[in-house]
């Protein structure tokens, strides 16, 4: 079966994630890292993203190597960041991501962190979450994650919400049927918790 989480930059996706697919057994995909290998392609080698979205060749673990070098930390670096959510406004680089990961979720049982999971590429999951939290919230934690003042964060968070959610191909949304869960002031745990119980009640 299929977990979807979607939900904003920040708002504590990956780490619950994580912990969900830890707790349950299942393995975990994070969606947007194809769409930062898309970025990075972009950057460092110029051409069309849907070029290289179309013949990506990553491994996604508890290390990312795309055409077998190790790029886990580039990933998270901010130029990569803008370039992921820039190529993830154009429609070839979605459509060749999304038949990629319903190729990987077509066996097993996942969960899966990203934008459009619950509404585009698995819509038919039987756990669909949307997490949220309040930007300042959003901002803090990635400015820690990052080592970088939180005024910066929310400054760039504010763009990059706006691209996710204004872009005309599978915008940022919550799914129909999903679970909307504010992580604001809550736990890790309580969230993991919650989710685990979503989890159990449709299984
Ligand atoms: O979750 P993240 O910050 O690693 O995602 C990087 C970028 O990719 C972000 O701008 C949103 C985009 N993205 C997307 O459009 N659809 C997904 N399923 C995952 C990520």
């Amino acid at each position: 079966m299929v977990v979807a989480i979607d939900g904003p930059a920040g708002a504590g996706k990956s780490s619950v994630a994580r912990a969900v697919a830890r707790a349950l057994g299942f393995t975990y995909l994070n969606s947007g890292s194809m769409y930062r290998a898309v970025g990075l392609l972009t950057l460092r080698d110029g051409g069309a993203a849907s070029e290289h979205a179309e013949k990506l060749d990553i491994e996604l673990g508890d290390r990312v190597l795309v055409n077998g070098e190790d790029v886990t930390e580039t990933l998270r670096e901010p130029e990569v960041s803008e370039a992921a959510s820039r190529v993830a406004t154009n429609d070839r680089v979605r459509s060749a991501l999304a038949d990629k990961q319903r190729e990987l979720l077509g066996d097993g049982d996942w969960v899966v962190e990203g934008r459009d999971i619950g509404t585009v590429v698995a819509p038919g999951a039987p756990v669909k979450i949307f997490l949220t939290a309040s930007p300042e919230e959003r901002a803090r934690r990635r400015a820690a994650e990052l080592g970088t003042d939180v005024d910066t964060v929310l400054r760039d968070q504010a763009l990059r919400d706006a691209q996710d959610e204004g872009r005309a191909h599978s915008p940022l949304r919550m799914a129909p049927g999903a679970v909307s869960l504010d992580t604001t002031g809550v736990t890790l745990d309580d969230v993991v918790q919650r989710i685990v119980g979503l989890v159990h009640e449709a299984s």
